[in-house]
């Protein structure tokens, strides 16, 4: 990485992300298959859900679940400007629209202080928020 970038994730990929990852291709499963099966369990056992369903990036997953939350066309939804292009997308998939609102100078996230400060003007609000440069 080139010095004076700041960067906004670090991949962690070890050795056990490499060998599973191996091992999918290697078992001829490159769509919906048991290890996927597998997950959506394991994962729903973790957060205590009945239910889980993978789903292939974390746009799709934004998506869904802002569905889930009933998001529809003519709402707004509270977000950050400097995110991803998927965050604002994912309300724009919804027919919502994003609105944005300040940051914290300090954690770069939603400023509570000031961030709300026009949410009772909006007709139906939901928040994405963004935990940025951990
Ligand atoms: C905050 C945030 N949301 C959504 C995404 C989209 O993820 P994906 O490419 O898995 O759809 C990214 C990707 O960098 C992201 O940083």
């Amino acid at each position: 990485m080139s010095q004076g970038m700041i960067p906004i994730t670090k991949p962690t990929i070890g050795n056990e992300e490499i060998v599973a990852a191996t091992q999918a291709l290697q078992s001829g499963w490159v769509s919906q298959g048991p290890a996927v099966a597998k997950f959506e369990e394991a994962f729903g056992e973790y957060v205590g859900s009945k239910h889980a369903c993978a789903v292939s990036n974390c746009t799709a997953a934004l998506h869904l679940s802002l569905l889930a939350l009933g998001i529809r066309p003519g709402d707004e939804v509270i977000t950050v400007s400097h995110s991803f292009i998927a965050t604002a997308n994912s309300i724009r998939y919804c027919g919502a629209t994003p609105v944005f609102v300040d940051i914290c100078r300090d954690t770069l996230n939603i400023d509570p202080a000031t961030g709300f400060a026009g949410a009772a003007q909006l007709s139906e609000v939901a928040v994405v928020a963004v935990a940025m440069f951990e």
